[in-house]
């Protein structure tokens, strides 16, 4: 495992992280990781077999019988069990369900010891909520991205509709669900949302993607000759 081999992006939902990360992997030949996903997939499947979450120790002892595989592929990013789990996730209430079982200090451990597997010699982009403060502390560049919530309710509400996935839900609801979700990934005990003393902070309210993605290809160029002096 080589952290000096890490971009990670953190930042709340809807900031852009993945859009931005996928973008840059592709700039810097990097592999692309989306840690949300993970959650998503380990919270929906969890329900699926259990019907709710509250039942932390029922939801430890699934993760004994747990196989999760990550092929990364637009098409094909995350399966547990054999199942592909990549449309599935992107369901509005599953975004509940991800950050419901992402409270659970045994959940972070067994996807952080997967998250560690992913990393070797390759340049990797990983995003996520404590990718710069607990995944990989010292990782070689760090971005907390970040913009207004109407701006990110915005664009999740429109992600959703361009995938068909709004049933019934309205902007109103999708700010008030981000706005929820946005305080329990900043105010739980372990590993919360929060930027790294160390990021580079974005706000990428009034920027394109494409600025965005070049500001940090930039930062990540600088890191490079910063640490290689
Ligand atoms: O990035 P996303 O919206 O797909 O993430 C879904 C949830 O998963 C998020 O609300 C909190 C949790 N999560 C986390 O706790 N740590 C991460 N590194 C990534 C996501």
């Amino acid at each position: 495992m080589n952290f000096s081999q890490v971009i990670a992006i953190d930042g709340p939902s809807g900031s852009g992280k993945s859009t931005i990360a996928r973008l840059v992997a592709q700039k810097v030949s990097a592999i692309y990781v989306d840690t949300g996903a993970m959650f998503r997939a380990l919270g929906y499947f969890c329900h699926q077999e259990l019907g709710s979450l509250s039942a932390t120790d029922q939801v430890i002892n699934i993760l004994d019988r747990v196989k999760i595989e990550y092929p990364g592929g637009d098409q094909r990013l995350i399966l547990i069990n054999g199942e592909d789990l990549t449309q599935t996730i992107r369901q509005h209430h599953v975004s509940a369900l991800a950050s419901e079982i992402s409270l659970i200090p045994a959940v972070r451990e067994f996807l952080l010891t997967f998250q560690h597997t992913l990393v070797d010699d390759h340049l990797c982009v990983m995003e996520g909520r404590d990718i710069g403060t607990v995944v990989f502390p010292h990782s070689l560049c760090k971005i907390f991205l970040t913009a207004s919530a109407e701006v990110r309710a915005q664009r999740r509400y429109n992600q959703l509709e361009a995938k068909g996935e709004l049933k019934g839900v309205n902007l109103k609801q999708v700010l008030q669900d981000m706005e929820e979700r946005d305080h329990r990934d900043s105010h739980r005990v372990e590993a919360p949302l929060r930027r790294a003393e160390d990021a580079k902070l974005i706000d990428s309210e009034n920027m394109s993607i494409e600025q965005v993605s070049d500001m940090v290809v930039e930062y990540y160029r600088q890191r490079v000759k910063e640490t290689s002096r």
